[in-house]
């Protein structure tokens, strides 16, 4: 099933999961709705709470769709290393036609548990890498907005408001 997405504003983007400590069918479900509703949205990862779950996993697939084996499931995941330094544009499903520059690393491993709770690790670089620091933050409760600088958050959030007060931001 494809769910919407939670816009910015919704308190759940800005909650931390709760860890995931059953692996049964749910969870299985779970993950290919995400899947679905990232694909739907036109996005290359998503995250739980991102369709009102406030729980810790989120879904990759930087190449969307192209390369089966891309598809990554993060459960759990925490980030363990960090190496150089990229700078590029980034933009979130929950804050639909907005952009900005965000420097990361260039270079991220992140060891999460997969569908059947095995531990793992995996290193990414470039889009990969800012996908891991992305979604993993997200289920920290923290978007990629806390990376700009004030000025431009205060305008982007102006905008938000003025879309919101139009009703077109629901
Ligand atoms: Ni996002």
């Amino acid at each position: 099933m494809i769910y919407p997405i939670v816009k910015y504003g919704d308190p759940v983007l800005e909650k931390p999961g709760t860890t995931i400590t059953e692996f049964d069918d749910e969870l299985k479900q779970l993950v290919a709705d995400m899947f679905e509703s990232m694909y739907a949205a036109q996005g290359v990862g998503l995250a739980a709470p991102q369709i009102g779950i406030s729980k810790r996993i989120a879904v990759i697939d930087t190449t969307f769709k192209e390369d089966p084996k891309a598809k990554l499931v993060l459960v759990n995941p925490e980030i363990i290393k960090k190496e150089g330094k990229q700078s590029g544009n980034e933009g979130c499903l929950s804050l639909p036609d907005f952009r900005e520059t965000v420097a990361r690393a260039k270079t991220v491993t992140v060891r999460a548990q997969d569908l059947h709770g095995k531990w793992f690790e995996h290193t990414g670089e470039d889009l990969l890498a800012r996908a891991f620091l992305h979604e993993t933050e997200h289920l920290q409760g923290k978007l990629y907005i806390s990376h700009i600088s004030a000025l431009k958050r205060d305008l982007m959030k102006r905008k938000i408001r003025k879309l919101m007060r139009a009703g077109e931001w629901a």
